[in-house]
C-alpha cells in the first residue's frame, strides 16, 4: 500500500509543479486534444511513449499491447486506429518495438503460456516467414533482436492492410507510417521503415480494397 500512496503523492507533486510552471496547462489540457502522432508500442514498462520522446500530454495518442501487434481481430487496436486516423487526423503513425522484447522472446520458445499462446502465435508466424534468416543467427540475443525488427516490419504491413489506412490515403489524408525500434540500452529510437501515404507497394494486391 505504501508504494501506491507514494505514487499518488508523486502525482500530486507533479500536478502542482505543472500548474506552477504554466498556470494554463490544465485548463488547456481539459479543453481537448490535438495529437499529431499515434504510437503503437509494447506494453513493456520501459517503453513509455511520452517520456522517451520528450513530449507532453496531448501530443501522442497511444495504444500499447504485448509486443506491439497490429491484429485485424483486435477491436481495441482497430478502434484506437480508426479514431486516431478519422477523428484526430494524426499525421504520423508509428509502430515502436524494442530490442529484448519479452513477448518476442516468449514466441521463440515452446513453453505453454496459456492464453498468451494465442497472442504471441502471431509472432511465431513472423519467425516462420523469416525462418532461414533467423536460424542463421547463432547468438540467441541477436536472433531475438532481429525478430523484434522483423515483427515491427510485419506490423507496419498489417497497418497498410487495414481499410482504415487505405481509405484515409484514398481521401488524400495523411498519415505517414513509421516502423521503429527502441534500444533499451541507450534509450534511442531507430527508424526501420518509413512509408509515404498511398504507397502500398509492400503488400500484395489481394490485401488492397476498393475503398
Ligand atoms: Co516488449
Amino acid at each position: 500500500m505504501k508504494d501506491f500512496q507514494k505514487l499518488l503523492l508523486a502525482n500530486k507533486s507533479w500536478a502542482a509543479h505543472q500548474a506552477d510552471d504554466d498556470p494554463t496547462f490544465f485548463t488547456k489540457m481539459a479543453e481537448g486534444q490535438n495529437p499529431e502522432f499515434l504510437w503503437i508500442g509494447c506494453a513493456d514498462s520501459r517503453a513509455p511513449a511520452d517520456r522517451i520522446t520528450g513530449t507532453e500530454p496531448g501530443q501522442i495518442f497511444v495504444h500499447r499491447n504485448v509486443a506491439n501487434l497490429v491484429l485485424h481481430t483486435d477491436f481495441n487496436m482497430l478502434s484506437v486506429l480508426q479514431y486516431a486516423v478519422e477523428v484526430l487526423e494524426v499525421k504520423h503513425i508509428m509502430v515502436v518495438g524494442h530490442y529484448g522484447c519479452g513477448g518476442v522472446k516468449a514466441s521463440m520458445g515452446n513453453s505453454d503460456l496459456g492464453l498468451i499462446n494465442k497472442w504471441i502465435r502471431n509472432i511465431k508466424d513472423v519467425y516462420e516467414k523469416h525462418h532461414d534468416e533467423l536460424e542463421a543467427i547463432a547468438d540467441e540475443d541477436l536472433r531475438t533482436d532481429r525478430l523484434c525488427e522483423l515483427n515491427v516490419l510485419a506490423q507496419v504491413d498489417s497497418l497498410l492492410k487495414t481499410t482504415i489506412i487505405q481509405k484515409a490515403w484514398k481521401n488524400g489524408n495523411k498519415p505517414y507510417v513509421h516502423g521503429c525500434i527502441l534500444e533499451l540500452k541507450t534509450g534511442k529510437i531507430k527508424q526501420l521503415i518509413h512509408v509515404e501515404p498511398k504507397d502500398l507497394s509492400s503488400i500484395a494486391n489481394i490485401y488492397k480494397y476498393d475503398v
